[in-house]
């Protein structure tokens, strides 16, 4: 199959490598030349495990390319995937769908033989219907059909989530395009991998109603780990036992310090704004946003707790900046509610990620060390914020030499209390009294 994917960011890149890995004719187009430029010489903008070894095996094979012009791309093309941004508009917290829009107009004027054109960027119920409006209108003649095949890819597990993920869900109106999506997917099937073929409003809404229940869950489980703190009860116990019920299933109750990232907080603003629009509110999620927001700026008053409740002139050392590990996005990271409200309530905050250069442009007043140890020398108390591998594995004892008090703040649970304790810090955690 010839694919064109439209937009080379996350999700564009991880999805045409991975198509081209399954052994199809990929194209990836992008208007950022200079992002085009690197990836032609080898280069891959963003951090993801196994990424830059899939893109250059598959470039070396002649199967994966890239262009700024989609012109002779498309026209050949099997399916066209729309795979750029949908960022959250300002003010009124809907996606924008302009440059979903913008894709669409420019691909209408290159269509050449009956293609499938697929979202698989994050849209809006009704997207599709929209999409095959526009087309229709500037090329009345065109053969094609509007599909909504959502992604479900987790940042640093995404080649893995594409080869072997769950399902995969495929929206169409059009009988044309299901040949050519199985196609698409045949390593798939041969996997036994579930593909839930359905109508292109309901994949639509698949994706949100997905997301928005993951967001959930966790914020589901943040709560109950609150209120472990009050009664004196573990929340990974909790979390233990409830998740071998099958029917709630163990993953994504691990408690923290609220979801962050580029999907659930936009995609459960998204959700909330569509439904009330359709006059169907979702108050579950509306809740669950709320929550989430007051949590991750909350995490600064148990630091705060953990020094007796005075910040003022402290020097806090942070573990973890980006959203979540083997990253290095910062969208919507809780590092970037909590680092601000850390020195709002007077403290230095000195921090290290392994991948945060990023962070260096979003934050302020922050010292930024080259390893954990200096982010811990002379420091007053010690934040993970995000639970990279390497700070499972600290020197736990160069650790406390190198600090005023030895003070642990461990928002994602990865000592065991005992451990630290008996090694003679202050420690405090999530959800375990
Ligand atoms: C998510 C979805 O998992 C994926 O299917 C979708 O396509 C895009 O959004 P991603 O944002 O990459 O993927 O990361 P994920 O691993 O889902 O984590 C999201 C946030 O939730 C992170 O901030 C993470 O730390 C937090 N989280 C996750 C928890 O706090 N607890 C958990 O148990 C799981």
């Amino acid at each position: 199959m010839h694919v064109t994917m439209i937009g080379t960011g996350y999700v564009g890149l991880v999805s045409g490598a991975c198509f081209a890995d399954f052994g199809h004719d990929v194209i990836c187009i992008d208007k950022d030349a200079s992002k085009i430029e690197r990836l032609k010489s080898g280069g891959i903008p963003i951090y993801e495990p196994g990424l830059d070894l899939l893109v250059a095996q598959n470039v070396k094979a002649g199967r994966l390319s890239f262009d700024t012009e989609a012109a002779a791309a498309v026209k050949k093309a099997d399916a066209v995937f729309i795979a750029v941004g949908t960022p959250s508009r300002r003010g009124d917290g809907h996606a924008d769908l302009s440059y979903v829009y913008a894709a669409a107009e420019e691909i209408a004027g290159l269509l050449d033989g009956f293609t499938v054109i697929v979202t698989k960027s994050t849209v809006p119920v009704g997207t599709g219907d929209e999409i095959e409006r526009i087309i229709k209108a500037k090329r009345p003649d065109a053969q094609f059909a509007v599909v909504s095949n959502p992604e479900f890819l987790r940042e640093g597990a995404a080649i893995e989530d594409f080869k072997r993920p769950d399902r995969v869900v495929v929206g169409l109106e059009d009988e044309r395009a299901r040949p050519v999506m199985t196609e698409l997917y045949r390593p798939l099937y041969l996997n036994e991998t579930p593909i839930v073929f359905t109508s292109r409003r309901t994949s639509e809404l698949i994706k949100y109603a997905a997301n928005a229940f993951l967001a959930l869950k966790i914020t589901y489980i943040n709560e109950i780990a609150d209120l472990c703190e009050a009664l004196g009860a573990d929340v990974q116990q909790v979390a233990k036992g409830i998740g071998l019920d099958k029917r709630i299933g163990g993953k994504f109750l691990n408690a923290g310090p609220g979801y962050g990232g580029s999907c659930f907080p936009k995609d459960t603003l998204a959700l909330v704004r569509t439904a009330t629009d359709a006059g169907s509110p979702v108050r579950l999620i509306e809740t669950t946003v709320e929550i989430n927001d007051a949590r991750k700026k909350a995490m600064s008053a148990k630091v705060a707790k953990a020094l007796d409740g005075d910040l003022a002139g402290k020097t806090v050392g942070v573990l973890g900046l980006t959203f979540k590990p083997n990253t290095d996005d910062m969208r919507d990271a809780p590092a970037l509610d909590i680092i601000p409200a850390l020195q709002k309530l007077g403290a230095k905050v000195q921090a290290y990620d392994p991948e945060g250069e990023e962070a260096k442009h979003m934050l302020t007043d922050v010292d930024f060390k080259a390893d954990a140890y200096e982010a811990a020398t002379g420091a007053d108390v010690l934040v993970i914020i995000t639970e990279w591998d390497q700070f499972r594995a600290l020197d736990l004892d160069r650790v406390k030499s190198l600090m005023i008090s030895p003070t642990l703040v461990d928002l994602r649970n990865i000592y065991k209390p005992e451990d630290l304790r008996s090694r003679g810090f202050k420690y405090a955690s999530i959800g375990r009294a």
